[in-house]
């Protein structure tokens, strides 16, 4: 067939697709390829525009490294992070509530059990927390042998891994067998995404929405459960209705508390006064979900 238009364009395309023996991706790329000429369609694309989107994806692209995804990043401010994270993770009841993983995950981070001390190395001082919780079942009893991936931006907003040098504020934190856990860190600060890129250039000429809302991310995992990919949330921050990557949710928005009390400080290897982060975690059981990849200290994330 040939004479193609913008009437009959379309359906061609999705015929010769049907070819693809995967199914899934037979129906990925129908679908795509529908949604992308309507959108040309729709806003009668002229060849200079889509010349110009061409150019930013290209930057986009060559924006990328080993230590840099800019295309994580145009995904998460253009809310498809957001949108796939809600379609995949239908929060069980009671479930700790699940949100972006955003581009600072590493692997490798060093390991901690109870009391850790997450400062140490730091390079960069900011407000002290001791932050404890529980690692905790649907129905409220201890979950054992849980491992928290724990990663948050340093004082200046900047993470460890977007500069060189050694991790910082970054560890794998075991609970015990009673499911506890507890660690000293920093609280942490709002920050504002990556903004010497093309996403950073596609922000200030759109939304200016860059910032994003204190937080400290967690992905908690244990054997017999489903791993969550969350955040922690600072009660109060001015950014919370307007995080840049629509992570926010109501139920991960906590309270630091203020303590002065100098035998718990000193019991606790804080100076006084100090904050108290307590924060417990739900798991739902992995039983009758569909298996899905975790991430792993072994795994590599793109
Ligand atoms: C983050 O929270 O680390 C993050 C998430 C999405 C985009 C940029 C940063
Ligand atoms: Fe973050």
């Amino acid at each position: 067939m040939r004479q193609f238009n913008e009437d009959n364009l379309t359906a061609e395309v999705v015929k010769r697709l049907g070819k693809t023996k995967d199914k899934r991706l037979r129906e990925i790329m129908a679908s795509a390829v529908k949604h992308l000429h309507a959108f040309a369609r729709e806003v009668k694309l002229t060849e200079e525009e889509w010349f110009e989107g061409i150019k930013f994806l290209t930057a986009v692209g060559q924006k990328c490294d080993d230590k840099r995804q800019e295309f994580i990043l145009l995904s998460d401010v253009l809310g498809l992070s957001m949108m796939i994270v809600s379609l995949n993770h239908k929060t069980v009841p009671g479930a700790t509530e699940a949100t972006v993983l955003g581009p600072f995950f590493a692997h490798g981070a060093k390991e901690y059990g109870y009391g850790a001390d997450l400062r140490e190395g730091a390079t960069m001082k900011g407000e002290d927390v001791w932050v404890s919780g529980r690692v905790l079942s649907l129905d409220g009893k201890p979950v054992a042998n849980a491992a928290l991936d724990i990663w948050q931006a340093k004082a200046d907003g900047i993470y460890d891994v977007q500069t060189e040098g050694e991790f910082e504020l970054r560890g794998r934190v075991k609970a015990n067998a009673k499911g506890e856990f507890a660690f000293a860190s920093y609280k942490p600060k709002f920050y504002s995404i990556p903004m010497d890129g093309p996403v950073g250039d596609l922000i200030n000429t759109t939304t200016g929405n860059h910032m994003r809302p204190a937080h400290m991310h967690a992905i908690v995992s244990a054997p017999g459960y489903q791993q969550v990919i969350t955040h922690v949330f600072v009660e109060g921050d001015p950014y919370l209705d307007g995080d840049a990557v629509f992570a926010v949710k109501n139920s991960l928005v906590a309270k630091y508390q203020k303590i002065s009390n100098a035998a718990e400080a000193k019991k606790l290897g804080m100076p006084n006064p100090f904050l108290k982060l307590e924060w417990n975690f739900r798991l739902a059981p992995e039983a009758g979900v569909k298996a899905r990849k975790k991430i792993a200290a072994s795994d590599a994330v793109a």
